[in-house]
């Protein structure tokens, strides 16, 4: 493991080991063949990203606390997902895959888009070119590779939101015909028996009005046809990264001229999108990121996505306690101390929501580790993180 590990960080190319770590895999499990008509949670657990629990080890190192250091380890134990928005990111799916047992699920988010957003002033339209080969061969290889290993994917953070929010702006336009078919190659592609795909839906907030949600299944309908109705799509991912109520009712910004939305937490958003994806005959089921919603009522408003100042860790990622048979489990997709951006209002990479009164300052560059920040995480967990004295 260790070797393994040391090997990911100096960046020696995942292929060279690849027939060595199948072979180990091959050892224990059986070929993975996931139903994705059935809820794959109740039978595979969150594997912990191996990635994230190194970055977790090290902080705990450095906190004198003792109460503290302890709930730390018990964080580097909790399955998450490894979110990859970079080629070092991609390098490192093979390390995640490395010794999973047969009974857990690797959990990625693909955010291979990043730099195509269109609405942010680095919009790089060549990423769009790239995307297929870069990005979507490049995974499909790996996780071909691990046919004993299951993986769970949330496609693209931000791809039908900003389809949807974004279709005045001019850059958006022009690019969406090519986000589209992205998109649809992704599902297409990952469409593996061993995965099991769900395509980001946002969140209440931002896809939840009447005018957004129609638009929304549109779009979602376009790419699973485009997709040839990829038989391993789940459904989609709710607050992926994001920081909405679960079940608090009334919503968190209900009392606000924000009233008017009909999905006020995200139980209601899933049986909003899941009712009407349902009715248009498409894949309904959902996951959701509980990783940072542990402390609500932090924010001016639900769109507020950078470095929450005060927050805290979620539910424990769990196919249990959803209360909702659309809602397949609550996960930890976003690996909670990692920074969202930056707060330097020098950078080029500065957005104005990290450099916001709700944000915590200072946060270094998107990606980054932010070791006070996760200490906050913590300590503010809800529920409280549970330690033997
Ligand atoms: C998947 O599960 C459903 C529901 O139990 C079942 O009807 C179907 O035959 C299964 N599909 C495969 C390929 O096993
Ligand atoms: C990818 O992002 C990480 C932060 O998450 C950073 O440390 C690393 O240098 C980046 N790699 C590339 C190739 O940009």
């Amino acid at each position: 493991m260790k070797t393994v590990n040391l090997l990911a960080y100096l960046g020696v190319g995942a292929a060279a080991f690849s027939a060595h770590v199948s072979r180990q895999d091959a050892v224990n499990c059986p070929l993975v063949s996931l139903n994705a008509t059935l809820n794959v949670w109740k039978s595979y657990r969150l594997h912990t990203n191996s990635i994230y629990r190194d970055q977790v080890l090290a902080a705990a190192e450095v906190i004198k606390d003792l109460a503290l250091k302890k709930k730390a380890l018990k964080v580097a134990d909790v399955g998450s997902f490894l979110w990859l928005s970079n080629a070092t990111h991609l390098s490192q799916v093979e390390n995640a895959a490395f010794g999973v047992p047969c009974d857990r699920i690797v959990g990625l988010v693909l955010h291979g888009t990043k730099s195509a957003d269109c609405s942010s002033r680095n919009f790089n339209p060549l990423g769009l070119e790239a995307y297929q080969k870069t990005w979507v061969d490049a995974l499909a290889t790996t996780l071909k590779s691990h046919p004993r290993t299951a993986f769970a994917i949330v496609i693209e953070p931000q791809a039908l939101t900003r389809l949807v929010i974004n279709a005045d702006l001019a850059a958006c336009r022009a690019s969406a015909a090519s986000f589209r078919a992205n998109i649809a190659y992704a599902l297409k592609t990952l469409n593996l028996p061993n995965v099991v795909l769900y395509l980001d839906a946002g969140h209440g907030g931002s896809l939840g009005w009447d005018a957004n949600n129609k638009p929304a299944v549109n779009e979602f309908d376009a790419a699973y046809k485009a997709a040839g109705r990829p038989s391993q799509l789940r459904g989609f991912g709710v607050n992926i990264g994001h920081w909405n109520a679960w079940d608090l009712s009334p919503g968190e910004f209900a009392t606000t001229r924000e009233g008017q939305n009909w999905a006020q937490n995200e139980q209601a958003w899933v049986r909003l999108l899941g009712g009407l994806l349902g009715k248009a005959g498409l894949p309904n089921h959902a996951v959701m990121d509980t990783s940072r919603n542990g402390v609500l009522g932090l924010r001016y408003d639900w769109t507020r996505w950078c470095n929450v100042n005060g927050a805290g860790f979620g539910r424990l990622p769990s196919a249990e306690g959803t209360g909702l048979d659309l809602a397949d489990a609550f996960v930890w997709a976003k690996g909670g101390g990692v920074s969202d951006g930056t707060s330097d209002a020098a950078s080029p990479n500065y957005d104005a929501a990290c450099g916001g009164q709700d944000a915590f300052k200072p946060s270094p560059g998107d990606g980054e580790w932010n070791q006070p920040y996760f200490e906050v995480l913590l300590r503010e967990a809800r529920p409280e993180i549970k330690v033997e004295d």
